[in-house]
Formats: C-alpha cells, structure tokens, sequence
C-alpha cells in the first residue's frame, strides 16, 4: 500500500543543506504495524512526515496505493490527507483557545457537513477514548495525556486506513503509555495500518509486525 523507492529529502538550513533522509527504499502492507526506531535525528520523522503527505521528497519516488503522490500538487496532497491519513503529532498541536471538541471535530470542517453532526462524531469519539468529560475544556486546560487522547480522536475522525503516531510514547506518563498501547492494540485489531515512531524501547515494541532502523537518514 505505501511504496517507498529510493526517496531523499534534504533540508536547508542558511548556507548548508541537511540530507534528511538519504536514498531509503522501504514498502508497507495495508494492516502492518510498523515501527521507525533509531536516534533522535536520524530521519524518522522526516519519513513519517512523507507519508503523512505532509512534506515532499526532493526525489524518489512515494506510492500510496498504486498512485505517485510524490508528483501530485499540494491540492491533492491536502485531500489525500483528509481521506486516509489521521496523523498524531508528538507535541500534539492542539489549537488552544478550542475546546477538545471543537479540536476534534476541525478536520470534518472542509466536508460540508452540519454543526451539529460534526458535534456528535466528534463526542462519541472522546466518549471511545474515554475523555468525554473533557470534552468542553479548552486545550491548553488539558494534561499532556489528555492531550494526546484528543489528538487521537482528532486523528480518529475521518475514519482514515492510515494511522502515524510520531513519537507516541515520549511526551506522557507511564499510565497514559499503557491506556495508548491499549488504543494502538484496538486500532490494530480494526485492521488500520499504524506507523509509529520511538527514539527509546517500549510497550509498542511488541505491538509492532515490523521495525526499521534509522541512522543518519538511511535505514540500516
Ligand atoms: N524543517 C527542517 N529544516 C531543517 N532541518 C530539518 C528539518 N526537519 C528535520 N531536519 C533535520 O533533518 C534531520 C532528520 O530529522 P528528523 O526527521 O526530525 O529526525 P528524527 O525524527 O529521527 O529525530 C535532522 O538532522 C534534523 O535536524
Ligand atoms: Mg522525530
């Protein structure tokens, strides 16, 4: 389902160029939970920010679903991302000022559908994840636990075949890293393929059908 071939992705930075990601090829099946380990640094992100359609290759080749989304225009890449991706940020990127509900209802907005259906998804998702009591605090009110469970209803909420977590585990506590486990497990088991990326060892380890190493933008 996503192909990737040869795919390098360079930064610049003032003068200087960053190579990113250095000619990484790597395919992933509809239903795998895959894991990108390795050091911070090392272009996990970057590859997950790729998928995610969030970012484009400077060359290579990306295939969702037999299609070259390397060389769509940004248009396009914004829609496939509202049909199949649901991505949860490792700092989350709620809107502050927004009620967790209203966070988890935004990506409905570009569909034209009601208010109040918006509404409705959008709770019976918190309600899912066991957050519903929060539903009506404001963003910046939210623990960074509670924080994350809101960003993955918000992630939730299009229904997308595609789930990527960067870095998951790395900003809650011990407790809320179990309830995620939890979540990640279910969404596997619904049959979502689920990439995630962890910079240490943890609970998803096991989870995972499949890892790939970085190091220094390559996979080894
Ligand atoms: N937007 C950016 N601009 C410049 N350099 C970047 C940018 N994003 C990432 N990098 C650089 O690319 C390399 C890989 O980063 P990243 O993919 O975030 O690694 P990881 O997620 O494994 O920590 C790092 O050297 C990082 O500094
Ligand atoms: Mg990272």
């Amino acid at each position: 389902m996503i192909k990737i071939e040869k795919v390098s992705k360079k930064y610049r930075s003032g003068k200087v160029w960053i190579n990113a990601l250095h000619n990484v090829s790597l395919n992933i099946k509809e239903g795998e939970f895959v894991l990108f380990k390795g050091p911070s640094g090392s272009g996990k992100s970057t590859m997950l920010n790729i998928i995610g359609c969030l970012t484009r290759v400077s060359s290579g080749v990306f295939l969702l679903d037999n299609e070259k989304v390397s060389h769509w225009p940004d248009h396009f890449l914004s829609s496939i991302r509202t049909k199949k991706i649901g991505f949860i940020f490792q700092q989350f990127n709620l809107i502050t000022g927004y009620s967790a509900l209203e966070n988890v209802a935004l990506p409905l907005l570009p569909l034209g559908i009601s208010r109040n259906i918006r509404m409705k998804k959008a709770f019976g998702l918190l309600e899912k994840l066991h957050i519903e009591t929060r539903a009506d605090f404001m963003a910046q009110e939210l623990s960074g636990g509670q924080q994350q469970l809101v960003a993955i209803a918000r992630a939730l909420i299009n229904d997308p075949k595609i789930i990527l977590a960067d870095e998951p585990i790395s900003n809650i506590d011990s407790r809320h890293a179990e309830n995620l486990i939890n979540i990640l497990t279910e969404l596997k088991k619904e049959g979502k393929t689920i990439i995630a990326t962890s910079h240490i060892q943890s609970g998803i380890d096991r989870l995972a059908d499949r890892s790939f190493n970085f190091k220094d933008g390559a996979i080894c």
